[in-house]
């Protein structure tokens, strides 16, 4: 049983992500920010001038203590019903997933609860759950994995009906993650970014500076907005940083790989990052349970292999697009 063996630190993530954790944070928060905001200007400068001097080049994760809760304020947004595992729990079960890949897996938390041929992709994972054999793992940056011709092998000709982007979290390794991926996915497959909705800029900015790191990679839903409007883009209202659900993917679209130049330009920009105030204020996200819910994933399941498959599809996308927002 995974739950059994999670560490405290997963306890109280898990805790947060569900709708009474949210707002006992919320107000933890808020408490910490009425005390800290008067003493943290002098200790928030030095630590700035400290992060400052990291490189980015090279670096595989980022997952250092910072050991400074940030006193910036959050947006207001509407409380999210479900946290970014129970979204994927959710999604897994109702798309019916063949198959599935994740990148950047960690302690192996969010890849534990999956029972179909799995892969998970990470060059410096720390796991502590139990993956079974269904599960292969690759010990690599994402961009290794890819430039493989048998990445997928694993999954014996089978198409990649879901995958979860939770790696690098800067945007142009993301941006990266979902090109790749797209071409290995089946029509009827879901792409899940997670870190999407940041709640201020400073969870935005690429060399990280709060424990709850987002990291620019919301840039990747500003870049598939405007280069990629054949896509469905769902932002759904998760606990805690939002998640990104993208569908009518497109195997053999290039158009990223054409203009990744002038994409990769944009998302180097360097801190600090100003996050439009539509992101953190959720105006355009979703409720994920009603995602889960929504009559698209019969329709999608039904589309694999049928005569009709695009019309089931278009159906699927026609119902998808017809959630309304939670602002
Ligand atoms: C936030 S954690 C993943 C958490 C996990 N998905 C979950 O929800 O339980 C991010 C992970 O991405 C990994 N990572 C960093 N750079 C990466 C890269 N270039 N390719 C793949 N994974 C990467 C890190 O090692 C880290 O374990």
């Amino acid at each position: 049983m995974p739950l059994l063996n999670e560490s405290v630190k997963d306890k109280i993530l898990h805790a947060i992500e569900t709708r009474t954790g949210s707002r006992l944070y919320k107000g933890a928060n808020n408490l910490w920010r009425a005390l800290a905001g008067r003493f943290d200007g002098q200790r928030r400068a030095q630590r700035i001038a400290e992060l400052e001097r990291i490189e980015l080049e090279g670096i595989v994760n980022q997952e250092q203590n910072v050991g400074w809760v940030t006193p910036d304020r959050f947006e207001k947004f509407p409380t999210a019903s479900l946290g970014r595992h129970q979204v994927l729990r959710g999604l897994q079960e109702a798309i019916g997933a063949r198959t599935y890949l994740e990148i950047g897996i960690d302690n192996g938390a969010s890849l534990s609860y999956v029972d179909m041929p799995s892969i998970g992709v990470d060059p410096a994972p720390h796991i502590t759950y139990d993956l079974g054999e269904h599960i292969q793992v690759h010990i690599e940056k994402s961009d290794d994995f890819f430039a493989k011709p048998d990445a997928v092998e694993h999954f014996d000709g089978v198409p990649l009906d879901f995958a979860f982007i939770d790696g690098m979290h800067l945007s142009e390794f993301a941006l990266r993650d979902f090109m790749n991926l797209e071409k290995l996915m089946s029509r009827s497959g879901v792409i899940v970014f997670d870190d999407m909705l940041p709640r201020n800029d400073l969870e935005a900015f690429r060399i990280r500076r709060t424990n709850a790191w987002a990291g620019d990679v919301y840039k990747v839903m500003e870049i598939l907005e405007e280069h990629r409007p054949d896509l469905v883009l769902l932002p759904l209202n998760s606990n805690p940083t939002g998640t990104l659900l993208i569908a009518n993917l497109d195997p053999s679209s290039r158009v990223l790989d054409e203009r990744y130049d002038e994409l990769e330009a944009y998302c180097t920009t360097p801190d600090p990052q100003v996050v439009a105030p539509r992101w953190k204020r959720r105006e355009s996200a979703v409720d994920p349970a009603t995602v889960i819910a929504s009559r698209a994933w019969s329709l999608l399941r039904q589309s694999r292999g049928a005569a009709d498959a695009d019309a089931l599809i278009d159906q699927a996308m026609a119902e998808l697009r017809s959630i309304p927002t939670v602002s």
